[in-house]
């Protein structure tokens, strides 16, 4: 098809895409820049909620100044939540992967054998013979890598605070939790054999797992937010179904599909299949590269994530209201906890260990006003919000974990808060990069000691 190919600029596409019959001949002229860049390694840091703990983004930058605050304060409690490890695919998931990737990778392969696509030979070679690396039995299973990011988190701890965690286990002084899904016990385990030993775990008395936990998947059981948010196709999707329908989508959506050989666009679902399995398979095998990641350029990356990102932050963060204050039976935990440590002068227990879903961290961070962007995420501000902070690779990849340490400084007690294990401060709640406990203590007080999540989660149509 030499010669039928089309360098597309904005304004062509623009006409392209409004116009009903689209018959754009794309593919990819040797020179063309549609083929640029796809050598270019994949972002494996910002893969949204499938991007691995080896791999997420951490800042360091607050080590210093945390220091010098908590200098010559001894650690007495740990309030530990942690997203479950890196895993398999739903079944869901699995479901339209299989639908769509293995007659997709035969056409890949036609396509380029016609002359149309720019994969290099190797990537396409891994794509023909790609076969499905799980199976309905996985579902949902903690994936290798995901035993691997626990135990090193568990291990982290341990060597942070030794006094604490380097002990023998005693179960009066550590308390764990996790849900009813089989990940979060799996995350539960492997985080234990790295914080207390192999042989410690053996023996260790794990609890059973209990539905509903309105500490840890307490969406889960509030209807109003099933309904008003989770359920609620017509508001909460709506930047996100538009931003499908913005340039920038469209044309990664064009480059996608030229790049892999097709004169058609693929649709959405079909570049999210593709999308997923590159993210999975680069989670999973960090010293591979999952050829279907080579069908996108870093910045088709970029507007991947966004497309996520849309998602969750109207489900299950800052976007609607109701997604913090659902969290407030879990910030009343740690309050009370902490509180009964202060009160008490002694802390039982001096580790609390959840283990729970992105969907329960996006509801506590923001919760504590963590991360929040300085304007809403929307369909038409992708180049303006471009440095946000909150965006879902950093903000929940898998195991990402937030923890609160209380500790004790002479006569006084201030909290430091850890974001995947790195000094954070609460910059809408205290002053430093840690909290004194008369700053936060009054503030978690206010906002999370009562907490009626049976009249919050009440429909209002039946009030
Ligand atoms: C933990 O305890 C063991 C045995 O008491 C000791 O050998 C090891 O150095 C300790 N590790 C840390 C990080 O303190
Ligand atoms: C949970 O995982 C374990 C193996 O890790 C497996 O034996 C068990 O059947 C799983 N349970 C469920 C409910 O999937
Ligand atoms: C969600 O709402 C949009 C716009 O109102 C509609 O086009 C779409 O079909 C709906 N999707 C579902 C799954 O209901």
């Amino acid at each position: 098809m030499k010669g039928g190919c089309m360098l597309l600029n904005s304004r062509m596409h623009q006409k392209l895409t409004i116009g009903a019959a689209l018959v754009s001949l794309l593919c990819c002229c040797s020179g063309s820049h549609i083929c640029d860049g796809v050598e270019d390694e994949t972002p494996v840091h910002h893969l949204s909620t499938k991007t691995s703990y080896f791999n997420a983004e951490k800042d360091e930058s607050y080590w210093e100044n945390f220091k010098k605050e908590v200098w010559g304060c001894a650690a007495q409690q740990m309030w530990l939540l942690n997203r479950h490890g890196t895993r398999y695919p739903t079944q869901n998931d699995i479901g339209s992967l299989m639908n769509t990737l293995p007659s997709m990778s035969q056409q890949i392969e036609a396509n380029h054998h016609q002359g149309r696509g720019c994969l290099r030979q190797e990537d396409l070679e891994q794509i023909s013979n790609w076969f499905p690396p799980y199976s309905s039995r996985d579902k949902e299973q903690l994936q290798e890598v995901g035993y691997d990011e626990l135990f090193s988190i568990g291990e982290y701890w341990r060597n942070m605070f030794p006094h604490l965690f380097n002990v023998t286990y005693d179960p009066a002084k550590f308390k764990v939790d996790y849900t009813v899904k089989n990940r979060t016990g799996q995350s539960a385990y492997h985080f234990f054999r790295g914080m207390f030993g192999e042989d410690a775990v053996g023996n260790i008395e794990f609890p059973q797992p209990y539905s509903p936990n309105f500490i840890l998947r307490f969406y889960k059981a509030c209807p109003r937010w099933l309904r008003e948010v989770y359920k609620n196709n017509e508001t909460t999707y709506k930047e996100r179904r538009l931003f499908v329908q913005t340039e920038e989508f469209q044309s990664m959506a064009h480059a996608v599909s030229a790049r892999l050989g097709f004169m058609h666009p693929l649709k959405p679902r079909e570049i999210v299949a593709i999308y997923d399995e590159c993210r999975y398979e680069t989670a999973w095998w960090p010293a591979r590269r999952s050829a279907w990641c080579s069908a996108f350029s870093p910045s088709d990356f970029e507007v991947m994530e966004y497309h996520q990102d849309l998602k969750y932050y109207y489900e299950d963060s800052y976007g609607h209201p109701l997604n913090s204050k659902t969290a407030c039976r879990t910030l009343a935990d740690l309050y009370t906890n902490m509180r009964m440590t202060v009160n008490n002068g002694v802390a039982k227990p001096q580790g609390i260990f959840y283990f729970a879903h992105d969907k329960t961290i996006f509801k506590v961070l923001a919760g504590l006003g963590l991360f929040r962007p300085p304007q809403h995420l929307k369909h038409n501000n992708f180049a303006e919000m471009r440095n946000r902070y909150w965006r879902t690779s950093f903000v929940s990849p898998f195991s990402a974990n937030v923890a609160f340490v209380l500790y004790r400084c002479g006569l006084e007690f201030k909290v430091g808060t850890f974001f995947q294990g790195q000094p954070t401060p609460l910059k809408e709640i205290c002053q430093g990069v840690t909290c004194r406990w008369e700053e936060i203590s009054p503030w978690l007080n206010e906002n999370y000691k009562t907490c009626d999540l049976s009249k919050l989660c009440m429909m209002h149509d039946e009030l």
